[in-house]
């Protein structure tokens, strides 16, 4: 089996109209797509603000897919319990967000939650070292954090390739995440790079029909012809 034919498509409801979610989300599912990327925003970790548990647990019902929460948020560890009890079956919290990262990670596992750290476009993927062995996932930020429809970073394919030989040399198995500025023009390539998961905004919810756009990148992976 190719790599190409095991990764994930994360659409991410960011770009998504929340005037009509529930089509939005049954959409996706029904067109194939894998897990929900659901972005967190707090106006200070990144310069936008979306929603908190409450919102989370609203939407929980709408989908059997994982729900893939992404934190981008000051010290995440005042929240992580409030998104595992809201239905987050995986807990992304940023490197450059916590003081205490292996504090973070251990009480995220102790939620029974799976658990992510991410890196920003400019924090070395070296640094996730003594913290990789505890880890379900590696998000490599693709974009800076705040906002859809940004152009990847092309410096993040090497990241893409770092940490997935840093997972490798350990025999772990460790999800590789990458987030932003992801279709279906540069998809087979980000997971040639070693990516097991591939979040998609703007390019699944922007242009008005997301089954389609799904369809797409399941195309452009290989998973259907
Ligand atoms: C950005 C978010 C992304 C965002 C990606 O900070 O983490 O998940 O939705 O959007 P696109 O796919 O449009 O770059
Ligand atoms: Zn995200």
């Amino acid at each position: 089996m190719s790599a190409a034919r095991r990764a994930k498509i994360a659409p991410s409801i960011l770009s998504a109209n929340f005037a009509r979610i529930a089509d939005e989300i049954r959409a996706v599912e029904g067109a194939g797509a894998d897990w929900i990327h659901l972005d967190v925003m707090d106006g200070r970790f990144v310069p936008n603000i979306t929603w908190g548990p409450k919102i989370v647990a609203d939407l929980r019902p709408l989908s059997s897919l994982p729900f893939d929460c992404h934190l981008m948020i000051e010290d995440p560890e005042r929240y992580v319990e409030d998104f595992r009890k809201a239905g987050a079956d995986t807990i992304t919290v940023h490197w450059e967000a916590c003081r205490h990262a292996h504090r973070v990670v251990q009480r995220i596992k102790e939620l029974g939650a799976k658990v992510g750290v991410s890196l920003n476009p400019a924090t070395p993927v070296a640094l996730l070292e003594d913290l990789v062995d505890d880890l379900d996932l590696i998000l490599i930020m693709s974009v800076n954090p705040g906002f859809g429809g940004q152009r990847f970073i092309p410096r993040a394919m090497e990241k893409v390739r770092q940490a997935e030989a840093l997972v490798e040399q350990r025999g772990l198995t460790v999800e590789i995440e990458v987030d932003g500025g992801i279709g279906a023009e540069n998809a087979a390539e980000i997971v040639e790079a070693g990516a097991s998961v591939l979040v998609m905004g703007s390019s699944i919810f922007g242009g008005g029909d997301p089954a389609a756009a799904v369809q797409r990148a399941r195309r452009a992976l290989g998973v259907v012809r």
